[in-house]
């Protein structure tokens, strides 16, 4: 029998949950010593943080100059219903969903809002809708990034730029790391909680040009809450593009948000923050690639996130067990890498196939993954042998 020795080294920092997700390297409280806390959010200086939040979303980003940028309630949740609520049943809709946060937004469609013309489409863990069977002309809700099964959009090939309908695309754990084709949607939204490693309390709304025409033309016949309302007499309210939030953001949430931002640019903004999620994806693909007994939900290299990275126990003697025995199994590894404080947060989401989600987002060091990945082994080897122990 072979001994299953515990590896030398252990990840620096074990936090690899996928939301919230770890702070920035550095991170401590002391970042947050500048909040205007205790003073009104509209006062100058409450007006000039929130304004400069905007700004430097804008910036690192690269949103384009005539797309509007609002700080929202209720974290990315927030942002892509009060989108939905606000832009759906002009025309018809496509939802399309490829895993659960997806399949929530066509539960919100189809129960919720009860749109009349809708059409859902749908794909298992580990693959994608073919966009070829949208119809663009409808407004068509969509996630970037499916945090749960790690299947992300290739790229915008597939989204016609002289569409008639709106692209509603929720991006939250896209953005900051994976590419947004501007130029392809008309709503992005995402939470501070994702790859900046920020608070989750408030959301951004990215509008395009067509989707403002699209508030300033259209009335839902359905009531809108005052935290959804954008428009006042058929206008836009443009000083929530400003940072004159529509109710009293934290701003201590927005002080962490701006010091994320920071970071973000001291490393040479997108690409770099790109290039970090890029080379952890790619110490797991390297472990993998190296050890069989594991496997990436997105068989395909083009369609798998370089965020929210999720992986199955593909070995032999776990793919023969039930469904309730593997996701026992994989509860087990996940417990014995809590235990041993080199991972928290590891074990797939509650809908999804059991096996691990391993955030790499920008906050994330490469050399906390690569330090991950041979402790796998070892959670799994143990959790394999009390496993025939048992039997
Ligand atoms: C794709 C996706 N959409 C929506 C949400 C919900 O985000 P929040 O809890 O920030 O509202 C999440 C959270 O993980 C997500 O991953």
């Amino acid at each position: 029998m072979t001994m299953n020795a515990k590896p030398g080294t252990r990840p620096a920092n074990p936090r690899f949950s996928s939301g919230p997700c770890a702070k920035r390297p550095g991170w401590s409280l002391d970042a947050l010593h500048d909040a205007a806390l205790g003073r009104s959010h509209r006062a100058e200086i409450g007006k000039a943080k929130l304004a400069r939040a905007i700004d430097e979303t804008r910036e690192i980003l690269r949103v384009p100059d005539d797309y509007r940028i609002g700080i929202v309630p209720a974290s990315d949740t927030g942002a892509v219903e009060m989108a939905m609520w606000s832009l759906l049943g002009a025309r018809g809709t496509d939802v399309v969903a490829w895993e659960s946060f997806g399949s929530g937004w066509v539960t919100d469609a189809v129960k919720q809002l009860k749109l009349e013309d809708v059409r859902k489409f749908e794909a298992p863990y580990g693959e994608i809708v073919d966009f070829r069977k949208i119809d663009f002309d409808r407004d068509v809700v969509f996630t970037w990034n499916g945090t749960t099964s790690g299947v992300k959009m290739p790229d915008g090939s597939a989204i016609p730029a002289d569409r008639s309908g709106l692209t509603i695309c929720d991006a939250t754990s896209a953005a900051f790391a994976q590419d947004l084709p501007w130029d392809k949607l008309d709503v992005v939204t995402f939470s501070w909680q994702k790859v900046m490693g920020g608070e989750a309390a408030h959301g951004i709304l990215i509008l395009s040009p067509r989707a403002v025409e699209r508030l300033e033309t259209y009335t839902p016949p359905w009531p809108l809450p005052k935290i959804f309302r954008m428009t006042k007499g058929g206008k836009l309210i443009e000083g929530i593009f400003k940072g004159e939030t529509i109710n009293t953001p934290s701003m201590l949430c927005v002080e962490d948000y701006l010091d994320a931002l920071a970071w973000g640019k001291s490393l040479g903004g997108l690409d770099a923050l790109k290039a970090r999620a890029d080379a952890n994806l790619k110490a797991v693909e390297a472990y993998v690639e190296a050890n069989g007994f594991l496997g990436f939900l997105a068989t395909d290299k083009a369609i798998r996130s370089n965020t929210s990275v999720c992986l199955s126990f593909t070995d032999p003697d776990v793919t023969a067990l039930s469904d309730d025995e593997q996701a026992a199994f994989a509860k087990g590894v996940v417990k014995l890498l809590e235990d041993e404080g080199v991972a928290l947060d590891v074990g797939a989401y509650r809908d999804a196939p059991p096996g691990l989600r391993i955030w790499c987002g920008a906050t994330v060091e490469t050399a906390d993954v690569e330090a991950l990945m041979p402790w796998i082994g070892w959670a799994f080897e143990a959790q394999k042998a009390s496993m025939k122990k048992a039997a």
